[in-house]
């Protein structure tokens, strides 16, 4: 048996966590010992939510699946997996658009540390439409996303948005 946590990372924007985020930590969670979901921090990116208002809506949506870690990281990805001891980036594929930048990513990051690797998870097909940008979008003008979305995430997008009042 191997005496070493098999650690990886699970970086993005999440601005917000949807369910397909979920499904890529359920996935990851069957491979590694320990998956750390990492808000990147970058003031001078918009966001809709604060960092910290992310961190806590995916702390509250990985509630009781272990073991999950929610952290933030500013800088290089690769910089923050090495310090954290991790063997491999997560990133999940939804469909071909988003393979040509995830390439360039995963490239890039072998470039800056070759001992970390980029492992691609398929979201489950049920989501493969599914973006932070689009539910964000739909959930400004009223269109429900209650299925598409942790409950947390929700809550907190129905706090921001009025018109997705009604739906709770
Ligand atoms: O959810 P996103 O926005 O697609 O996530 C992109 C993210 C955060 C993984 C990427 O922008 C990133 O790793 N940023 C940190 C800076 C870095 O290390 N870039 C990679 C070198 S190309």
């Amino acid at each position: 048996m191997r005496d070493t946590k098999r650690i990886a990372i699970y970086p993005g924007s999440f601005d917000p966590l949807t369910n397909g985020h979920m499904d890529v930590i359920e996935r990851a969670l069957e491979i590694f010992d320990e998956v750390i979901v990492a808000v990147l921090h970058n003031p001078s990116k918009k966001a809709l939510f604060s960092s910290e208002e992310r961190v806590d809506m995916i702390r509250q949506s990985v509630n009781g699946l272990k073991p999950v870690h929610v952290d933030t990281f500013g800088g290089l990805l690769v910089e923050y997996a090495r310090m954290k001891k991790a063997v491999a980036i997560i990133r999940g594929m939804r469909a071909i658009s988003d393979f040509e930048n995830e390439f360039q990513m995963a490239l890039m990051n072998r470039k800056l540390n070759k001992d970390v690797q980029s492992v691609f998870l398929m979201t489950g097909l049920r989501w493969i439409f599914t973006s932070s940008s689009i539910i964000k979008e739909a959930a400004q003008f009223g269109g429900d996303i209650s299925d598409m979305v942790p409950k947390p995430v929700k809550l907190k997008l129905m706090a921001k948005f009025p018109k997705l009042n009604g739906q709770a």
